[in-house]
C-alpha cells in the first residue's frame, strides 16, 4: 500500500473510533459507562454491583487489549520471511499458575460480592401491613395497567406512595404477549409474562419516574412508556379512592393511553381516524370492539371492568360528533 493510502486509512480509522467512543459519553453525560441514579435500597445494590464488577471487568480489558497491541507490534513478520516459524516453547509453569490464579481470585471476589448484595435486591425490607401496598403491573398491547389494591386502575400512569414498600406483581394477561416492565431509577428489568406474576418491588422518595416496556412486543412497543409519579400516603390514599370508580380522569388515560397509541383523531395512522366515528358514542358498539378486536387491532379491553368502559366512552363520545378538527 503506498504511504498516502496508508496514512489515509489510519487517520480515518482514529476519527471514526474517536467519534464513536466520544458520541456514547456525550449522550449519556455521565461517561457513558453507568447506568441512571438509583432511587430504590434494591436498585442502590444493583448499582454498586454493577460498579464493582465494571472494576474487575475494566482492568482486564484494559490488561487483555494492551498485550494485544504490544504483541502485534513487537512480533510483527517485518522483513522475516513468510514461512519463517517462531520458536516452539513448551511449558511455562509460573505463567501458566498466574493466569490459572488470577482469574480464579477475581471470579470469587465477584461471586461472593453479588451474592451477599443478592438478598437486598430480591427481598423488600420487613414493613408493617400499613407500610406497604400492592400493585398489579399488567403488560399489554400497548399500554400499561396498573390495579390497585381497593380495585382502582389506572393507565400508563403508576401513583405509589412515597417511602414506603411499594410490592409491584408484574404480569400481562393469557391472551397478551411478553412485555418487559422497567424502571431504571428503580433498578432491574422484569418480564410481564402472560398467565405469570413476577414480584418485585420499590422504595423511593417523592418524584417522577419514567418506566418503559423493554420486551419487544409488537409495532407500538417504543410507544409503551409509563410514568412513575410517587407522592406522599395522604395524597396516594385519596388518588385511588378517587380512581376507585372510574371517572373522566381515568376515560382520558384510556383514550391518551389506549386509542392513542394506534389512532389519530383527525387522520388515518396505524388504525383509521376516529373523529366522527359513531362507535365513540355507541357503549353497546364500542364493548364489543374492545373485548374482541377487529383486523389488526387487539382485543385492547378484553378483561375491562364495566365501569372502565363507561369511563372510556364518557369521555370518547365529545368526539362522535361531526368531522371538525
Ligand atoms: Cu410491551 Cu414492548
Amino acid at each position: 500500500m503506498p504511504s498516502g493510502v496508508r496514512r489515509f486509512a489510519l487517520a480515518t480509522f482514529v476519527t471514526t473510533a474517536v467519534a464513536l467512543t466520544t458520541t456514547i459519553a456525550a449522550y449519556a453525560g455521565n461517561g457513558g459507562f453507568l447506568p441512571g441514579e438509583a432511587h430504590s435500597p434494591n436498585a442502590h445494590r444493583i448499582h454498586s454491583a454493577f460498579i464493582f464488577v465494571s472494576i474487575f471487568t475494566g482492568i482486564i480489558l484494559v490488561g487483555v487489549e494492551a498485550a494485544l497491541v504490544m504483541f502485534i507490534v513487537k512480533y510483527r513478520r517485518g522483513k522475516r520471511p513468510r514461512t519463517a516459524e517462531g520458536p516452539q516453547i513448551h511449558g511455562a509453569t509460573k505463567l501458566e499458575v498466574i493466569w490459572t490464579v488470577v482469574p480464579v481470585v477475581f471470579l470469587a471476589a465477584i461471586g461472593s460480592f453479588v451474592f451477599y448484595k443478592l438478598p437486598g435486591i430480591a427481598d423488600a425490607p420487613k414493613a408493617a401491613a400499613a407500610d406497604q401496598t400492592r400493585i398489579r403491573i399488567s403488560g399489554r398491547q400497548y399500554y400499561w395497567q396498573f390495579t390497585y389494591p381497593n380495585g382502582a386502575v389506572s393507565i400508563d400512569h403508576l401513583v405509589a406512595p412515597a417511602d414506603q414498600v411499594v410490592h409491584e406483581d408484574i404480569t400481562a394477561p393469557r391472551y397478551d404477549v411478553i412485555h418487559s416492565w422497567w424502571v431504571p431509577d428503580f433498578g432491574g428489568k422484569y418480564d410481564a409474562i402472560p398467565g405469570r406474576v413476577n414480584k418485585t418491588w420499590f422504595k423511593a422518595p417523592a418524584g417522577t419516574y419514567k418506566a418503559q416496556c423493554y420486551g419487544l412486543c409488537g409495532l407500538q412497543h417504543a410507544a409503551m412508556a409509563a410514568t412513575v409519579t410517587v407522592v406522599p400516603r395522604a395524597e396516594y390514599d385519596s388518588f385511588i379512592s378517587q380512581r376507585a370508580n372510574g371517572g373522566a380522569a381515568l376515560g382520558q388515560e384510556e383514550w391518551q393511553g389506549v386509542c392513542m397509541k394506534c389512532h389519530r383523531l383527525d387522520h388515518r395512522y396505524i388504525g383509521p381516524k376516529l373523529q366522527g366515528n359513531v362507535l365513540l358514542a355507541d357503549r353497546r358498539g364500542i364493548e364489543v370492539l374492545l373485548r374482541n378486536g377487529r383486523g389488526q387491532m387487539p382485543s385492547v379491553g378484553r378483561d375491562w371492568s364495566g365501569s372502565q368502559i363507561d369511563a372510556l366512552i364518557a369521555y370518547t363520545k365529545q368526539f362522535a360528533g361531526g368531522a371538525s378538527g
